[in-house]
């Protein structure tokens, strides 16, 4: 019968001798990447990617879905139906990503601004609220003055959704009491509509607009 000692001395010997012939891919020749080679004319080991090459996940066909441009300008449609996970998705991802400085509400008073980084526009000024859709997603996608992009932390898809947010968010700002669908009764305190800003839960109701007759009301 073997030892024990004499079976640990025989495994140690496999594994040294299992060990030392590893002649696999590990060992084949090959080059380090940007190593010099003689085998081309330009001396150089690597190939350049066949032109027109397309790195795996990068195709971008829809090319109005990841610009938001036709052509050169702005487009103004979604590239996808719009429904009410479209919408919460986007206020999510709107309040993580631009409420910081933009605010909830979209003024452009939110804490950075508040702390003297440079303030944004609101959004319910007459300019943006006519801004095509596309507008907004390039400005998200390329970054827009002293705003910086939001391309490597927000997907297309959620910035689409950031899109269609903002367009509710400046209709809940300037809907007059003729666009409430019948039978729906307009909110009359700016704190309930604060309170549906930030509960989360549902979207915000539309406040009157200052042309509203209404206005009184809330002061
Ligand atoms: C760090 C603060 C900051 C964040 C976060 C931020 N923005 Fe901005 N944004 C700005 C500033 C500042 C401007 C004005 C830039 C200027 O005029 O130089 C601006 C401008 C804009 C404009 C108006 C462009 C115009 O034509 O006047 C839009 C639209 C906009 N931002 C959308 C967004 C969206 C959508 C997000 C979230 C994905 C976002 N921003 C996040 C600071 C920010």
């Amino acid at each position: 019968m073997l030892s024990f000692r004499r079976l640990t001395a025989f495994v140690l010997m496999a594994l040294l001798w299992l060990g030392g012939c590893r002649l696999d891919m590990q060992v084949q020749p090959r080059l380090n990447p940007l190593a010099k080679s003689d085998f081309y004319p330009d001396q150089r080991s690597a190939r350049s990617p066949v032109e027109g090459t397309v790195a795996r996940g990068d195709l971008r066909e829809d090319t109005y879905f990841y610009s938001g441009k036709i052509g050169n300008n702005p487009g103004d449609y979604m590239p996808f139906p719009v429904n009410q996970d479209v919408m919460l998705r986007g206020r999510e991802r709107f309040n993580i990503y631009c409420a910081p400085c933009h605010s909830r509400l979209g003024d452009g008073n939110g804490t950075i601004a508040q702390r003297g980084f440079r303030r944004p526009p609101s959004f319910h000024i007459e300019r943006l609220r006519k801004a095509p859709l596309g507008y907004f997603f390039d400005v998200m996608t390329n970054g827009f003055g002293a705003m910086p992009d939001y391309a490597s932390q927000i997907s297309a898809r959620d910035r689409w959704s950031i899109v269609a947010y903002i367009r509710a968010l400046q209709l809940s700002q300037n809907a007059s009491s003729a666009e409430i669908p019948a039978g729906q009764k307009m909110p009359s305190a700016m704190p309930e509509q604060r309170s549906g800003l930030d509960s989360g839960a549902t979207p915000p109701a539309r406040a009157p607009s200052s042309k509203d007759k209404n206005t009184e009301q809330r002061k």
